[in-house]
C-alpha cells in the first residue's frame, strides 16, 4: 500500500488526538502524520492517499485578514496541489450540542474547496447517524467526511472511526 499522508490542524487538541489514533489503528509505518502548519502543497504531492483532519471554531477560522499558518492559511495552497491520481478523506471535530446549527461546518468548507479543484473524496457518512440541526458539511445528502464530537459524544468515536477506516482501506490499496 502507498503510504498515507495525514495532515491535521490545529495541534494540541482533539484533532491531533484523533490523528494519533488513526495512525495507531492503521499502523504507524503506513501513515505520515503531519501538522499542516509545517506543510505546503509540495508535501501533498508526495502522497497518493491523503487524510485531512480539522475542527470547526467558527467562520473566522477561514477568513482572517492575517491568517495563522494553519488550515486557514493552507487553503491557499490547495490550488497548487496536483489532484490527478490522488484520493482524499476528511475528518472533522465539532460539537453537535452547542453548535447544532453549524455542526462541523469547516469540514464542508474544506470539502467544497477540494471538490472545486476536482478532488476525489471518499469516506462520506450518513447524516442519519448524527443528531444536529444544520451543517455545511452535508453535501448531496451525505457528510463529505467523518464528523466526530469529542466534547459531547466521545463514546461514539471509536466505533465511528473504525467503521470509517474500514471503508478507507478498501480504497487505499
Ligand atoms: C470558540 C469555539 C467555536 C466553535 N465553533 C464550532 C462550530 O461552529 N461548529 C462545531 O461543530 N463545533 C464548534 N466548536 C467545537 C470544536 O470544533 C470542538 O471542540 C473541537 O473538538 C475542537 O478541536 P481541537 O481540540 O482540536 O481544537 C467550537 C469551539 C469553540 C471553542
Amino acid at each position: 500500500m502507498n503510504k498515507i499522508g495525514l495532515f491535521y490542524g490545529p495541534a494540541g487538541g482533539s484533532v491531533e488526538k484523533i490523528a494519533e489514533k488513526i495512525s495507531q489503528l492503521l499502523g504507524a509505518e503506513k501513515v505520515d502524520v503531519i501538522h499542516v502548519q509545517n506543510a505546503d502543497a509540495s508535501d501533498f504531492n508526495n502522497y497518493k492517499y491523503i487524510i485531512m483532519g480539522l475542527s470547526t471554531i467558527g467562520a473566522h477560522t477561514w477568513n482572517q485578514d492575517t491568517p495563522s499558518k494553519d488550515w486557514d492559511w493552507f487553503v491557499n495552497e490547495l490550488s497548487k496541489v496536483d489532484y490527478s491520481d490522488k484520493t482524499f478523506a476528511l475528518y472533522g471535530l465539532g460539537d453537535h450540542i452547542t453548535y447544532a446549527r453549524h455542526f462541523v461546518d469547516s469540514l464542508g468548507i474544506l470539502g467544497k474547496e477540494l471538490l472545486s479543484h476536482g478532488a476525489k473524496i471518499i469516506g462520506q457518512c450518513d447524516p442519519e447517524e448524527y443528531e444536529f440541526i444544520d451543517s455545511e458539511a452535508v453535501i448531496d445528502d451525505q457528510f463529505i467526511g467523518l464528523p466526530l464530537d469529542e466534547d459531547f459524544a466521545p463514546e461514539e468515536t471509536d466505533a465511528r472511526l473504525e467503521k470509517w477506516l474500514d471503508i478507507l482501506l478498501q480504497e487505499f490499496k
